[in-house]
């Protein structure tokens, strides 16, 4: 089964959208460092859209891309609840284009450790510094491969709520900074459960190959910080956050 699909109706259900409220208001607090106030945003793999609907809510013209129908059209309809405007489309990481350009682009929740090679991470930067205007920002995080070998080596995870519950059993594979997960949910339809299975796969990326790619990119990497905070990051950071510039 293909990975955000069955998923989508029970992400928001299981708290999975909590990351990129955090993560909005992070970056808000990063825009204040800068004195940057972005006019237009367009949130990649926007997922559910929940970080989009809070840029929406703060007068931002919104746009969100995600590879997944599922995820978007539960965004679209959060946005439609809400009597919000956002723009969203379906379009890979890789590949995406924008009919009109933004101030900032986001990335937010592991995304972009579903890009599996540098030729991919490349080509999703390439085309983020095509969607914004010279001198926008781009502030995104990502899982360091100290995150793929700590919490996604070889571990099980598992909880539930009242109508889910989800085991993610995963493994790593160091030589390639990768790893599988497997997750299993269960979701409770009336007096049985509906299971379902999806193969997740994440690349770690450390600073030195994000620098390298932001630069081949066309991008200056402004701060790099531990994800959440303003300190500097080591080699025990598990997630990076980046701010870069198009140059
Ligand atoms: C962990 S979710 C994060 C969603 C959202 N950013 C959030 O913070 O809740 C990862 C998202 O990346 C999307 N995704 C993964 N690989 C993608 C690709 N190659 N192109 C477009 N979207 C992709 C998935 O569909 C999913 O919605």
């Amino acid at each position: 089964m293909r990975v955000y699909s069955k998923f989508a109706s029970v992400y928001d259900r299981i708290g999975s959208d909590q990351f990129s409220a955090k993560m909005f208001r992070y970056t808000q607090r990063l825009l204040n460092r800068l004195d940057y106030r972005p006019r237009s945003v367009l949130d990649l793999a926007c997922g559910t859209g929940t970080a989009a609907l809070m840029w929406a809510d703060n007068n931002v013209v919104t746009y969100g891309i995600d590879g997944s129908e599922q995820m978007l059209s539960v965004a679209r309809k959060k946005a439609r609840d809400n009597g919000l405007n956002i723009s969203f489309s379906r379009q890979q990481l890789t590949s995406f284009t924008m009919a009109k350009k933004v101030d900032l682009a986001t990335c937010y929740f592991d995304s972009l450790n579903y890009l599996l090679t540098l030729s991919d991470l490349t080509a999703c930067f390439k085309s983020a510094r095509r969607a914004l205007y010279d001198g926008g920002y781009f502030i995104f995080d990502v899982n360091t491969p100290e995150a793929m070998k700590v919490l996604w080596g070889s571990q099980v995870y598992a909880d539930e709520t009242e109508n889910v519950a989800w085991i993610w059993k995963n493994c790593y594979f160091p030589k390639l900074k990768r790893a599988e997960i497997k997750a299993t949910f269960f979701v409770r339809q009336g007096s049985s459960w509906e299971r379902f299975e999806e193969n997740h796969a994440e690349r770690g990326y450390g600073i030195t190959e994000i620098k390298k790619v932001l630069k081949i990119s066309g991008f200056k990497a402004v701060k790099i910080y531990e994800c959440l905070t303003f300190a500097k990051p080591d080699r025990k950071t598990i997630r990076l956050a980046v701010v870069a510039q198009k140059k």
